[in-house]
């Protein structure tokens, strides 16, 4: 069932980023690794598995940081757009990273003041994430899905 559910959302979040035309190899790659981190990230939340989310959420961080350094030629028209996508990307990964790291403590025992309701949160700025991949792709990319 837990796998199903797994699958169901890989499939979602791919069936949003195919895109047609590769202009840029860097961004390919970045994005690449966006989705890979964005899958292990899942996982970790539904396992609950908190102390392995920091370090996938640095990377897609860090590749927010470098898209707005990428602006595209798709997206020349409406720079601030796209560069409000990747920054709200970074804002959602932060966002996340800092709640994993609190939860993690929590759950090594060592500090119990943490609320469990924190468990939510960090899954909707996963949402938040998502919402942003999908809402750059479906107003920047080259070309929509065939
Ligand atoms: C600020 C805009 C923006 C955001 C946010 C964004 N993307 Fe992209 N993404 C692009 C653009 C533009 C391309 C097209 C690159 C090309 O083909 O030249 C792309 C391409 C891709 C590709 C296809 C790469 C390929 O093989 O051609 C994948 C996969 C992808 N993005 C995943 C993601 C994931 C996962 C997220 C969220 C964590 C995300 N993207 C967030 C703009 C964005």
């Amino acid at each position: 069932m837990r796998r199903v559910a797994v699958a169901a959302a890989f499939v979602a979040v791919w069936a949003a980023a195919p895109l047609a035309i590769a202009a840029d190899p860097g961004l390919k790659q970045v994005m690449g690794e966006n989705f890979a981190g964005l899958q292990k990230i899942l996982v970790a939340l539904i396992d609950s598995r908190y102390a392995e989310i920091p370090a996938e959420v640095k990377l897609i961080h860090d590749h927010a940081a470098q898209l707005v350094q990428m602006v595209p030629e798709s997206a020349r028209g409406d720079r601030d757009q796209f560069l409000t996508y990747a920054y709200n990307l970074r804002g959602h990964a932060d966002d996340l990273g800092t709640i994993a790291q609190v939860l993690a403590a929590r759950d090594a025992g060592q500090d119990l003041q943490v609320r469990d309701e924190l468990r939510e949160p960090a899954a909707a700025h996963y949402g938040g994430m998502v919402t942003m991949c999908v809402a750059c792709h479906n107003r920047f990319r080259p070309q929509p899905p065939k």
